[in-house]
């Protein structure tokens, strides 16, 4: 059986193909996996993911935690435990930390995050792994994921990228020789593919061709990081108002993010800091959060984030334009993925720069993992993989397997 696992910012997600039933099955690995509750545009009954937090603690004995059981027991905020590293991975930040006297950097809990997942009893029994990439990840971190997935499993390793991988997850909604777009938000990155996909009527692998593609190193957790600046302001708060406080009030701030994002006029934050003796009481609105999305940040080059998800999107269409004369009114339907896909007027602003389009929210936080499963299993045609991943490592045979590739896009 195959494995597949998209390593996020925020959450990871585990897959696994099932040869004989050809499903695939979102995996629970016990402790570090927690059942994620969250309201899809246009339903009104909850809908559930499997994901692993992308946290990891060390304790006295520099033994690793991960995932929700770091949340679980209360170690979300301590100094020991480590979040957001695929994020310092892609910004090349890898500055250590001291660690009960030892030096960890954002790369070994990286790999030490990843390491437990693949040692884990449910992973150890497959004989085959697909891991996922952003669009626009570095050499250095599409090598570091390679050697890391390498070493820890003993089976096949094959990588695939997560916008890829996400119209793979879709099988039902997808049509043979129609040109769809992937818009892929996430907690750290943004990853816009434009597709055309081919062979699905017949009984070949199915497969795709990526005709235009984009990505910014954006995503949720910048947006947080401007609403805490934003309370802080309104507040008049200092350092010392915060301390202690950092992670229970980012967490408190996600939350009013996601209720504002799911249709809520204002959303309230009260915390008390035991620390200062301070009370913490803040309502932030939705047209605020709106105007925050609208408004020109010095980080992203004095463009809002609506603005720049819009030039992102752009420069993947003309990319397809410029290589393959595709033009927008051709493209059938947006597939959005990743939490912030969620985000208060993303799918307003997707939805007027593709005006006849199908806009489809089936599965946001698995359908990479899923899509990717299905690439592991088989179902799917090799050629549509990133032009970077030329090899595929046979542990068995002790060597690199040479995977049939064609250049990125053909
Ligand atoms: N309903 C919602 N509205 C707005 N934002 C949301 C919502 N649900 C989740 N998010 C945001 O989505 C982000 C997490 O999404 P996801 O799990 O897809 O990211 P990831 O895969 O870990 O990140 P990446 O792919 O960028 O590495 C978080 O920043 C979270 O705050
Ligand atoms: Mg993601």
């Amino acid at each position: 059986m195959t494995l597949a696992i998209d390593f996020g910012t925020c959450n990871t997600v585990v897959a696994r193909w099932e040869h004989n039933s050809k499903q695939v099955e979102t995996l629970n690995i016990g402790a570090p996996s927690r059942t994620f509750s969250q309201y899809l545009p246009g339903t009104n009954v909850p809908h559930l993911s499997m994901v692993i937090p992308s946290l990891i603690y060390y304790d006295q004995a520099q033994h690793p935690i991960i995932g929700a059981q770091v949340e679980n027991t209360g170690l979300a905020d301590n100094p020991n435990t480590f979040r957001w590293m695929k994020l310092d991975l892609l910004k090349g930040k890898n500055r250590a930390r001291r660690i009960n006297n030892n030096l960890v950097t954002p790369r070994q809990a990286a790999e030490d995050f990843i390491k437990n997942i693949l040692t884990t009893d449910l992973a150890q029994k497959e004989q085959d792994l697909v891991i996922t990439l952003p669009v626009e990840a570095f050499d250095s971190y599409v090598d570091w994921l390679q050697t890391t997935a390498i070493r820890h499993f003993r089976g096949r390793v094959r990588m695939l990228d997560e916008a890829t991988a996400c119209i793979l997850g879709y099988g039902a909604k997808i049509r043979e020789g129609q040109i769809y777009a992937i818009f892929d938000f996430g907690g750290g990155t943004l990853d816009i593919s434009i597709v055309k996909t081919f062979n699905l009527d017949t009984e070949q692998a199915r497969s795709c061709s990526v005709l235009g593609r984009s990505g910014e190193e954006i995503g949720g957790t910048l947006i947080d990081e401007w609403m805490l600046k934003e309370l802080e302001q309104a507040q008049h708060l200092d350092e010392h108002d915060l301390e202690g406080l950092g992670v229970d009030l980012l967490h408190a701030i996600e939350h009013a993010k996601m209720q504002l994002s799911n249709g809520a006029e204002q959303a309230q934050i009260s915390q008390y800091n035991y620390f200062t003796n301070k009370y913490i009481n803040h309502t932030f609105t939705a047209n605020r959060l709106r105007q925050l999305l609208n408004q020109e940040q010095e980080i992203l080059g004095q463009r809002s984030l609506y603005r720049l998800v819009a030039m992102t999107l752009e420069r993947a269409l003309e990319q397809a334009q410029e290589r393959y004369g595709v033009r927008r009114s051709e493209v059938s339907a947006v597939f959005m993925v990743g939490g912030s896909s969620l985000l208060l007027g993303i799918a307003e602003l997707i939805g007027n720069l593709l005006p006849n389009c199908n806009i489809h929210y089936d599965n946001p936080f698995e359908a990479i993992a899923r899509g990717a499963c299905r690439y592991a299993g088989g179902d799917i045609n090799l050629t549509l993989v990133h032009d970077y991943c030329l090899r595929a490592w046979d542990a068995e045979r002790g060597e690199y397997n040479l995977v049939p590739i064609v250049p990125k896009g053909t």
